[in-house]
């Protein structure tokens, strides 16, 4: 163990405004391969520091950095050995304390991603869970009997392929796991679980975190009395991730996740949040059937989450305007006091530009839609490039999920390439070394260097559109109501206070009519699209505003 050095809180402006996360741009880092500083061939801390100033001038208003604490890196540090540390791949709390404080120079807030549900089979916690059936920590982690003749104790399946159960020969016993093996379930029912957790909450809040994205919030709690899940029948599986070839989307996961107990313990970990105003927490909920209704409960009530991060818009098909019709009105009716952060892209689905086959003008209506949606939003790094998924190769895979299902599922390596920050190097700028992942030869002609001083570029579209939002908060925030329209175009006006913002997308290539409804409507200039009427080109957007 390291010692641990606490500091003073830093004093940055969000107990003035604690609700900023409401409407806000949230960029999400993954941090090996953002930018490298050290030669390495992988990003690190350090690098992200040196690059702040690219996300300053996108106008995001926050980042989520994907996990960079102590980790053997077998899921890429989803699995943690050390919550209260940086792994030294990544940097030292040092480069972090330096990360914040730069951040918050730029007015940029920082979330970091915590992943508590599991730990790495590597951490001083399991060690111990798993060497008697008695120690101090025997029930830290989820530990069953096998059934009479030896197989695992019921039919709970892990995300990444096979039993979600691993027979440990020491406590003659299997544990938990619902992705990797070396990724075991920690035991939240037990109390000083969730006291070693919430301590780790308060550590990173301490050195001036602004938040958290809570990585799969859901699975936090497994039912005590171990039921099978029950099997889903093959027109209801409908996950966003390999629905087709893992068969872990052949149940429903009515008593691996999503069980009841988690509201209390997201009330003990929101009174810890509300230690430190203004500070809040976004959890991913990962659940093909009952997404909604679980984002609902966890974000609602002022007394749990700030808001959960949905999966609504990450799966294959191209989503029509029927489908963003039907999701956003269920949204509306079913969020209450809640709060929804929508997402195209991230580091574990394939870049939405390739998996919906959109041409440069799709992916600009697209990208238009996502940001003028209630809620919050997060880009995922080179999504601003409109960089497409890159093509890795069998023998460059990295990822545990994609070597499992290959070729029918190549996993999550080609959206977590390295960022192209500029054309002329092979490596892209992004490290002096042999990068993690190959630089996909595709992406180094959309770099940060080649898009930046161009106004016509995918680079300057994202950031006039950032600046649009920004400069009309009733985007971000005001009450949403669906407008009748004809197939392939999606019309709905936003509103908050005397101001009135009508939006229009016209989601296909061929040409169409925006019709307003009655009022006194001015075309906004400053959205990035050109000549902006009511006649609606292909895949253009029109915004036009009312003071009432
Ligand atoms: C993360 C994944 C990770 C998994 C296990 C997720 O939902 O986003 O990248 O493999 O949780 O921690
Ligand atoms: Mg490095």
């Amino acid at each position: 163990m390291n010692v641990i050095q606490e500091i003073e809180p830093l004093k940055v402006d969000k107990a003035a405004n604690p609700t900023w996360w409401r409407g806000a741009v949230i960029y999400q880092i993954y941090p090996r391969s953002f930018q490298d500083s050290n030669g390495d061939g992988v990003g690190d801390l350090p690098g992200i520091i040196r690059r702040l100033d690219h996300i300053a001038g996108l106008g995001a208003e926050a980042i989520w950095i994907s996990p960079f604490f102590t980790s053997p890196m077998l899921d890429f540090g989803y699995d943690v050995s050390d919550y209260r540390d940086v792994d030294p791949m990544f940097g030292t709390l040092a480069d972090f304390d330096t990360l914040i404080a730069r951040a918050h120079e730029l007015g940029i807030k920082v979330l970091i991603d915590l992943v508590i549900s599991h730990s790495s089979d590597q951490h001083d916690w399991f060690v111990e869970s798993r060497a008697s059936r008695s120690n101090a920590k025997a029930d830290w982690y989820v530990w069953a009997d096998a059934k009479s003749d030896g197989s695992p104790p019921n039919n709970w399946l892990s995300i990444f392929g096979g039993p979600a159960w691993e027979w440990d020969g020491k406590r003659m016993q299997y544990y938990l796991h619902n992705f990797l093996k070396e990724q075991p379930d920690l035991n939240l029912h037990n109390p000083d679980v969730q006291d070693a957790l919430l301590d780790v909450v308060r550590f990173w809040l301490k050195r001036g975190v602004d938040g958290f994205r809570l990585d799969t919030i859901n699975f936090y709690f497994h039912d005590q009395k171990l039921r099978d899940n029950p099997a889903l029948p093959a027109d209801a599986r409908n996950a966003t991730i390999a629905p087709a070839v893992n068969p872990y989307n052949w149940q429903e996961h009515l008593y691996d996740k999503n069980r009841p107990e988690n509201l209390e313990f997201l009330r003990r970990f929101r009174a810890v949040l509300d230690e430190f105003p203004g500070a809040m927490a976004v959890g991913e909920v990962g659940d093909a059937q009952r997404g909604m209704e679980i984002q609902a409960q966890y974000s609602t009530g002022g007394d749990k989450v700030q808001m959960c991060y949905s999966f609504e818009f990450l799966s294959g098909a191209t989503p029509s305007a029927a489908y963003f019709e039907e999701v956003l009105t269920r949204f509306e009716d079913g969020i209450g006091d809640g709060w929804a952060c929508w997402a195209f892209s991230n580091h574990d689905v394939e870049r939405y530009a390739s998996r919906w086959s959109l041409s440069d003008a799709a992916t600009r209506c697209y990208a238009a839609l996502l940001l003028s949606l209630r809620g919050s939003i997060c880009l995922y790094q080179g999504e601003e490039l409109g960089l497409p998924e890159a093509d890795v190769a069998f023998e460059d895979l990295q990822d545990p999920y994609g070597i499992q299902f290959w070729p029918e599922f190549k996993g999550r390596d080609g959206c977590r390439t390295p960022i192209p920050w500029v054309s002329d190097n092979q490596n892209g700028g992004f490290s002096a070394g042999r990068p993690w992942l190959p630089m996909a030869s595709d992406h180094l002609g959309l770099s940060v260097d080649a898009q930046a001083n161009k106004p016509e570029s995918m680079l300057s579209f994202y950031r006039q559109m950032i600046a649009f939002r920004k400069s009309h908060p009733v985007l971000g925030q005001g009450a949403f109501t669906l407008l009748q329209a004809p197939d392939d175009q999606l019309r709905f006006i936003r509103q908050e206070g005397g101001t009135r913002m009508f939006c229009a997308f016209n989601l296909s290539g061929t040409p169409s009519k925006a019709e307003l409804p009655p009022g006194t409507w001015t075309f906004c200039k400053d959205a990035p699209f050109a000549g902006m009427s009511q006649d609606l080109g292909p895949w253009q957007a029109c915004f036009a505003i009312e003071e009432i």
